[in-house]
């Protein structure tokens, strides 16, 4: 690990960046072993891909129509993340179903889900809407790096240097070595523009059978707007020292196509010119706007 690849704010470990103080190098490594249940589930995103949004759907899957109180508690407890263990929770001991959260590539993921244990739901996004999304985040969020301006987000984007590091790595990773998983692969767009399908998806996928308004309820409660007013499942309620108020929203927009927002029509050029090729290679179906 060296001074360059390591700043303030992130260290580089195994090839992924990590934010500084929120976890180690040995807790990672230590994942390897970490042992997983059949019933467990992870969602695996890279950053501003709908994250929040699916722990959200998942845990009100598995607790909806007999919430148990979990509306009182704060999304980050009921699905952790796995590689910041923010509260120090006791993972090990945790009734299941576990449900977790993480942005670790493929490679860095517990062995036993690797070797087809538990269940995994990747969900993707349209990389410009991420970049955006991301470069809006950074400032919020006070162990982000601060860039002066978009195009230094954008270029750091490019480059893999973005925690956890490089988007088409991600992906591809994932995408490449779905064989070794139980995993559902989803796209933000997909849930923004039929959620209800989406939701239906991930519960056939877990083998869950809700009633019709079961699932009416999740729908509804996994609106932008209704987890806009949710403080428990919006993350703003995040102490001062983790989330710059009055910098913005962690969730901001939730839309399709807000990159066109931000990004200059060269600055958009300059992104297909690294990305595009590369893209062709991934089976999804990117909408890049409405
Ligand atoms: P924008 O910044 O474009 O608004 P993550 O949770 O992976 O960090 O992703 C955050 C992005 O997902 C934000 O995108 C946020 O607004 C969006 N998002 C979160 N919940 C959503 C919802 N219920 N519907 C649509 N978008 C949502």
């Amino acid at each position: 690990q060296t001074m360059e690849q390591s700043n303030k704010y992130m260290f580089k470990h195994k090839g992924t960046y990590f934010a500084q103080n929120t976890t180690t190098a040995e807790y990672i490594d230590s994942l390897e072993d970490f042992e997983i249940r059949d019933s467990d589930v992870f969602v695996v995103t890279y950053p501003k891909s709908g994250t929040v949004w699916s722990q959200n759907i998942l845990s009100l899957i598995y607790h909806e129509g007999h919430r148990d109180g979990t509306e009182n508690i704060n999304l980050i407890h009921r699905v952790p993340w796995l590689e910041y263990n923010l509260r120090n929770v006791d993972y090990v001991n945790r009734p299941s179903p576990r449900l977790f959260a993480t942005h670790l590539p493929y490679n860095l993921v517990p062995r036993d889900l690797r070797n087809r244990r538990g269940k995994v739901i990747y969900v993707a996004r349209n990389p410009k809407d991420v970049v955006v999304s991301y470069f809006h985040f950074s400032n919020l969020v006070v162990s982000l790096e601060k860039v002066p301006d978009f195009n230094s987000f954008l270029e750091k984007f490019l480059a893999g240097k973005a925690s956890p590091g490089s988007w088409l790595d991600h992906i591809g990773g994932w995408f490449t070595h779905r064989d070794d998983f139980n995993i559902l692969f989803l796209t933000f767009e997909e849930m923004k523009n039929d959620l209800r399908g989406a939701v239906l998806k991930i519960c056939k996928f877990l083998g869950k059978q809700l009633t019709g308004k079961e699932l009416d309820t999740v729908v509804e409660m996994a609106s932008f707007d209704n987890m806009k007013r949710d403080a428990r499942a919006n993350y703003e309620n995040m102490p001062e020292s983790v989330l710059e108020r009055g910098k913005g929203h962690f969730l901001r927009k939730g839309t399709i196509g807000d990159w066109k927002n931000t990004m200059t029509v060269a600055q958009s050029e300059r992104f297909d010119s690294v990305f595009k090729g590369k893209m062709k290679e991934l089976p999804f179906q990117f909408i890049w706007d409405i």
